[in-house]
């Protein structure tokens, strides 16, 4: 057995990173790494120009018609929070869904007990989809938001996620969509399915750093302001600068984040997304396929479709997930994420959550050879005596 680590846990961060984001990332952090949009000299105003054509492609990428409303965050989960407490307040109901990430729940569960919103969870069918006439129902008068995870980091399904849009639309009510999973695999379009809001990470499919992520708006989206201090402009006044990006940014931009990410999205489309992900889907049905056929290994995830994201995941019968996952990176060397993959909803309703699963997730730079290995390895520890661990 040779020691190359086969990495196959790219949903919670995709690795390794295109070495020309790497490089990209280093040659311009080293020329320009000053504070952008905060100074009159060259470097600075160079600096906020990559900042401002980095906005640029995000508006292209996820279909929006204003760079300016492309808020940068740290993540995903601070887009989420962002947008969450920016657009709800005290005495508005709100609906999500039981596919949610904690960078969701705990967010709504903190605003449920310090300002009495409330929300419901509209749970998924046996395809791991929300139904759009579910989400309907569940809307209520005072509904001031819908969130909905367009890609489950758990069973990999995508959500249809304009169909969603539209019996929202219908009643007058915003939708959030958290693409945390989605962005990069498949596309997202704003403008076309209109979603009010996208929250988006930097370090997962899109192949930049961690610690930049960010929020996308339509035109028409009403948001509050809820962090407060520099923008950099208009600094006499105390009152926070109302005019976007800035409405929504305050201090310092992760800079380095920003040409990491820039970086990722140049490579993504310069080395085709859907091929990318044609790729990724095909090593997850090989995978799927493959751990069928191995009679202790309960596989969670509904048969991958041509349009859901690659993840995939999985119990054997009589293990913990955490042993098994332990076996696989002790014996194989093979890297996957145990538990309940801060999911803890999905995991309910699945029946893991009491021993969590082990769950597969292959980028594009693995290859089926990392997949087969995957599967001898769990063939393997399908044959393992459960008292032996
Ligand atoms: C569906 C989903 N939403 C949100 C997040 C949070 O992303 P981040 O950790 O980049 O904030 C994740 C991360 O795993 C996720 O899978």
């Amino acid at each position: 057995m040779d020691n190359k680590l086969i990495y196959l846990d790219n949903a919670a961060t995709s690795f390794p990173k295109p070495q020309k984001v790497i490089d990209w990332m280093v040659e311009t952090y080293t020329r320009l790494g000053v504070s952008p949009g905060r100074g009159s000299y060259d470097l600075a105003m160079e600096a906020a120009e990559l900042v401002w054509q980095t906005r640029q492609k995000l508006a292209r990428f996820f279909g929006a018609p204003d760079p300016d409303r492309v808020i940068f965050t740290a993540n995903a989960t601070d887009a989420l929070n962002l947008a969450i407490q920016g657009l709800v307040a005290p005495g508005d109901h709100v609906v999500a869904t039981r596919l949610e990430h904690n960078s969701v729940l705990r967010p709504l569960f903190h605003l449920a007990q310090q300002s009495g919103i409330k929300y419901d969870l509209v749970g998924f069918n046996e395809y791991g989809h929300i139904e759009p006439g579910e989400v309907a129902k569940t809307i209520r008068p005072n509904t001031r938001l819908v969130i909905c995870s367009h890609a489950s980091n758990v069973l990999g399904t995508v959500q249809p996620v304009s169909d969603i849009a539209r019996v929202c639309a219908e009643r007058g009510v915003p939708l959030l969509i958290d693409t945390a999973q989605s962005a990069g695999h498949v596309p997202v379009d704003m403008g076309k399915w209109n979603v009010s809001a996208v929250a988006f990470t930097g370090h997962k499919a899109l192949l930049g750093p961690s610690g930049i992520g960010g929020l996308v708006l339509s035109p028409q989206l009403e948001i509050k302001s809820t962090r407060f201090g520099g923008t950099g402009i208009d600094s006499r006044n105390l009152m926070h600068t109302q005019t976007f990006p800035d409405r929504l940014e305050a201090g310092t931009l992760n800079l380095l984040g920003v040409f990491g990410l820039s970086a990722g999205l140049d490579y993504l489309v310069n080395e085709s997304l859907e091929r990318g992900h044609q790729k990724e889907m095909a090593m997850i049905k090989r995978l799927y396929a493959g751990l069928s056929s191995i009679s202790r290994v309960v596989i969670h995830s509904p048969m991958p479709a041509e349009h859901d994201v690659p993840v995939l995941t999985c119990t054997v019968r009589g293990l913990a997930a955490e042993d098994v996952g332990a076996i696989l990176d002790g014996d194989y060397g093979i890297a996957v994420r145990t538990g309940l993959h801060c999911a803890p909803l999905v995991h309910a309703d699945l029946g893991t959550d009491t021993n969590g699963a082990v769950r597969f997730s292959p980028g594009r730079f693995n290859t089926n050879e990392d997949i087969d290995r995957a599967l001898e390895a769990m063939e393997a520890i399908g044959k393992m005596h459960p008292n032996l661990i």
